[in-house]
């Protein structure tokens, strides 16, 4: 009797110990940081509250000048020490990414948080950035997301 109920325990030891070694390897590689940054969905779907009217978009270009404009050059379109914004990998995604990675940032890689600015100044930057968008329309985007891969990391 005492050798099959050990002989079940250790059965059920092992399983035990299988599944917790599985979920260690499925965590592990779930905390890895994924190859590309994007936003979450829920985040990524919310709409500009703000509207286009010159004010509010000259607000923002005042913003991007101040708080930006030394990583991403005066016109968004990048230096050495932060991409392109006017690049179509970054014009392609919603206001709602961009509202939330300059919320976020993504130290690691140096763009730095925006929390602490309020909420509609942080809207108002999409604004600008769309802005941007339109500076560069004609001149393709594509090239220039060849020239951004070309020049650094950061880039898809
Ligand atoms: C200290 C330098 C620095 C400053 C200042 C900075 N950024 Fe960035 N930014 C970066 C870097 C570096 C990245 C690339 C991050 C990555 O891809 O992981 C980035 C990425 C971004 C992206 C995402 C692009 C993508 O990959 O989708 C947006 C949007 C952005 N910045 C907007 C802004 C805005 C708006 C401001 C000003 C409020 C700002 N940044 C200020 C360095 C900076």
């Amino acid at each position: 009797m005492i050798p099959g109920i050990s002989r079940m325990l250790i059965a059920q030891v092992l399983l035990i110990v299988s599944i917790a070694a599985r979920a260690f390897v499925l965590s592990a590689q779930t905390s890895e940081r994924p190859a590309r940054w994007i936003a979450p969905a829920e985040a990524a779907t919310r709409a500009n509250p703000l509207s286009e009217r010159a004010a509010i978009v000259a607000g923002g270009r005042k913003l991007f000048h101040g708080r930006c404009a030394a990583c991403h050059g005066d016109d968004g379109q990048g230096t050495s020490k932060g991409p392109n914004l006017g690049a179509a990998y970054v014009q392609g995604q919603t206001d709602g990414a961009l509202f939330w990675k300059i919320t976020q940032g993504n130290t690691r890689t140096g763009m730095p948080t925006f929390s602490f600015l309020p909420a509609p100044q942080r809207w108002q930057l999409v604004l600008h950035l769309r802005e941007l968008r339109r500076k560069s329309a004609a001149s393709s985007s594509r090239e220039d997301d060849s020239r951004c891969a070309a020049a650094n990391p950061f880039c898809p």
